[in-house]
């Protein structure tokens, strides 16, 4: 089953505190989003990626896009303030391509292929459905220093992207948030206040976001051991 790809890379990287937005930093010599880029490069059933920038970033992405042969970019969508708003400037362009589309965090770059392919086939028979991982520690709930509750663990996931959709219903859920001014921290929230129900696809522990410094050392960790796995 075919898909296509929007990736939001227009966040500014506050909490890796680098001098740069996070996902130029390099992982043994290569840009964190090129990782991210290849994985869906390779897979056959992509057909093409949208990335959603900074304004002043694309030229600079533009020729690391080159620089390491990646042939799917279809364009760039000018990202916005939040990171629900550079998801939707990438969905518009992506209008009329596909039937169903992913959203991936260009900041995860370890996600599997057989992953992806177990979601898109999940929302095309769904609608939507994204990927997440159970819960592995005690979860409680905390008020001024004090427990308030414990949550049942078998519940409880953590999320993740890819998240995917029928193109249709993501777009016209992201319209709706947009005119209810609904802020999602993630794009399944935005289906599911429409009703919509949401299948989670079982993912792996390691499509971690490079979000904080110590990201980086299980990034490169995850790295090493995969090459020594070829
Ligand atoms: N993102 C985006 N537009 C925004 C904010 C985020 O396209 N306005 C992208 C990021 O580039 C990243 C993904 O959304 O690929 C996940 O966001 P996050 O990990 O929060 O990245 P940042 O927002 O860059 O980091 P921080 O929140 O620490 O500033
Ligand atoms: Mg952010």
């Amino acid at each position: 089953m075919k898909y296509t790809v929007v990736l939001p890379a227009a966040g500014s990287g506050k909490r890796m505190k680098a001098d740069r937005n996070k996902l130029l930093l390099e992982l043994s010599g290569k840009p964190i989003f090129i990782y991210t880029l290849e994985v869906f490069d390779r897979d056959p059933d992509c057909e093409g990626m949208w990335l959603a920038v900074k304004e002043d970033e694309r030229e600079l992405i533009e020729a690391y896009v080159e620089r390491y042969r990646i042939k799917k970019v279809k364009g760039y969508a000018t990202g916005g303030a939040e990171r629900q708003d550079s998801v939707r400037a990438g969905l518009e362009m992506a209008a009329g391509q596909c039937e169903v589309v992913l959203v991936h965090d260009a900041a995860r770059p370890f996600i599997s292929p057989t992953v992806i392919r177990e979601l898109v086939e999940q929302a095309n028979e769904s609608g939507a459905a994204i990927a997440g991982v159970p819960v592995k520690d005690t979860i409680k709930k905390v008020r001024e220093s004090v427990i308030t509750e414990t949550v049942n663990r078998a519940e409880l996931w953590m999320i993740q992207t890819p998240q995917a959709f029928r193109y249709e219903l993501l777009m016209e859920a992201a319209h709706r948030a947009k005119v209810d001014g609904f802020l999602g921290t993630d794009e399944a929230m935005l289906v599911e206040r429409m009703g919509h129900p949401v299948q989670i696809v079982e993912s792996t522990y390691d499509n971690v976001k490079m979000t904080t410094p110590d990201d980086l050392i299980y990034g490169k960790a995850i790295l090493a051991s995969r090459l020594q796995e070829e």
